[in-house]
């Protein structure tokens, strides 16, 4: 049955969500309090780059089932279910969770509610959140009671994020348990197509569909700084982590995915949710069933600094006046996304220690000069590269595994490579004469081999020496 919904934000995770419902046929409007991210919107733009969302935007626009709006009037005399899909950014200064986005949403929406509803929030929020809500809702709304509050969390990644809607991997959904309601049974309405293609559908209390969402992404850092950890080892032992991650994911229990070593996790959820995670836990009086993240971050952070040391290593111990090609700003590939980027944080760090930077990413470019205006930023790997005493990849875009060695090799001043995310093949570009250094493996090319080596073993030797 076709409903008419309602999706507050739209940002990534509202934009994709409004047009994704569209796409199961149902009516809905967008809405948001930015008149200009709301007429890109309506006009079938998209404020962000998505592999795949721009066609389904406008596609459902075309059809008649989306429509945007800055109006909460609209909105609630249009839709009976309405999706809250704000930010929950971390606040300023804290580590927890700034829920003003949310709460703003609530105090608008709410008054204009007279009568039967359903709000559903998706933002990731900290446990206790939608329980709070619930009672502003009933207490702000004419309609009181009968507005029902439920926890529909997301678990879409950017880059993929209306496969990871039409098609997740569960869908988990938190409800009142003293009173139920109907809404399980209009969320069913809503995912028809989703539940019919098999998809596991969960029905919790509001607790733990919040804690769901924190607890997968926590984990998921997790996964990572382990790697990162091991990344750590191998360094420091002359051993090699992707090896290793292939043979340990070989494991099922373990699982080969998410154990990608590199520069480590940033993005817009990740960092700023764990550490909301554990401001919360810390409020619960459950702080030290947490403090292992804080560990985490620690790892994820260090990945950071070593990178920018192995780098002014490579150039000969200093930066200063050293070119440095920086390939790759975003966060992660097939975005343009770079809020707590690693890659950006590393182009600023060295170019901070006296190296002149040179940064090119195929998509984020613009939202990296607005957040580093004094990098230099080029149209292309060719132009970023010229000259340059060492290349940095930064973020695994197709464009830059792809890269030749050979065709390189006239551009730079000094063929040396860093790869952060393990993603190019040593092998074809040792053999082209360059310096590689990936990350979590020994260095190999001309000087490097021996250096790497020998250093390792001498640790080695040293520790055994001191036992
Ligand atoms: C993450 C989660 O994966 C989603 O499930 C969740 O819905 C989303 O946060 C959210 O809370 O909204 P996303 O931030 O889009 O999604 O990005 P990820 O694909 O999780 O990657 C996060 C970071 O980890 C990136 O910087 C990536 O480069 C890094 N990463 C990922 C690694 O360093 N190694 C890996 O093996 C995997």
């Amino acid at each position: 049955m076709t409903r008419n919904i309602a999706v507050f934000g739209t940002g990534y995770l509202g934009a994709t969500h409004a047009a994704c419902m569209a796409e199961l046929g149902h009516q809905v409007i967008g809405v948001d309090v930015d008149p200009g991210k709301v007429g890109q919107l309506a006009a079938g733009e998209l404020p962000f780059y998505e592999p795949g969302l721009v066609e389904v935007l406008r596609r459902n626009l075309d059809a008649g089932r989306l429509r945007f709006t800055t109006s909460y009037a609209e909105a609630a005399e249009f839709a009976d279910i309405h999706f809250i899909g704000v930010g929950t950014p971390q606040r300023k200064g804290e580590f927890a969770a700034d829920l003003s986005y949310i709460d703003a949403v609530v105090e608008e929406l709410a008054p204009l509610l007279t009568s039967k509803a359903f709000i559903l929030g998706k933002s990731t929020v900290p446990v206790g959140t939608s329980e709070a809500l619930r009672r502003k809702v009933h207490d702000l709304a004419p309609a009181g009671k009968s507005v029902e509050v439920a926890w529909n969390p997301e678990f879409l990644r950017e880059g993929y994020a209306v496969q990871d809607t039409l098609h997740p991997d569960r869908i988990v959904l938190g409800v009142d348990a003293l009173n139920p309601g109907l809404v399980e049974e209009v969320v069913r309405e809503v995912y028809k197509d989703l539940l019919d293609e098999g998809i596991p559908f969960l029905v919790t209390d509001l607790a733990t569909a919040e804690l769901v969402k924190t607890a997968a992404n926590a984990f998921l850092a997790t996964k990572i700084s382990f790697i990162n950890a091991m990344a750590e080892v191998c360094e420091a032992s002359g051993a090699d982590v992707t090896v290793l991650a292939d043979a340990i994911g070989h494991d099922a229990r373990i699982g080969r995915r998410f154990l990608n070593a590199g520069i480590g996790f940033g993005g817009g959820c990740l960092p700023k949710d764990i550490r909301a995670f554990m401001a919360r836990a810390g409020e619960l009086g459950a702080d030290q069933a947490l403090t292992f993240l804080r560990e985490v971050d620690n790892i994820n952070m260090r990945r950071r600094t070593r990178m920018v040391e192995r780098a002014k290593d490579a150039v000969g111990g200093s930066l200063i006046g050293a070119r440095i090609a920086v390939l790759g700003a975003a966060f992660k590939p097939d975005s343009d996304d770079v809020r707590d980027s690693p890659a950006l944080n590393i182009a600023g760090q060295l170019q901070l220690q006296g190296a002149s930077v040179s940064v090119y990413d195929p998509k984020a470019t613009e939202n990296s000069r607005r957040i580093f205006p004094t990098l230099t930023y080029g149209a292309s790997v060719n132009e970023v590269c010229r000259g340059s005493d060492a290349i940095l990849v930064l973020t695994e875009w197709n464009e830059f595994k792809r890269l030749d060695p050979v065709s390189l090799v006239d551009v730079v001043r000094q063929r040396v490579i860093l790869d952060g995310r393990n993603c190019l093949s040593q092998q074809d570009w040792v053999s082209s004469g360059w310096t590689y250094i990936g990350v979590g493996k020994p260095a190999h090319g001309p000087e490097w081999q021996d250096h790497w080596a020998n250093s390792a073993i001498e640790r080695q030797v040293e520790s055994v020496n001191a036992e």
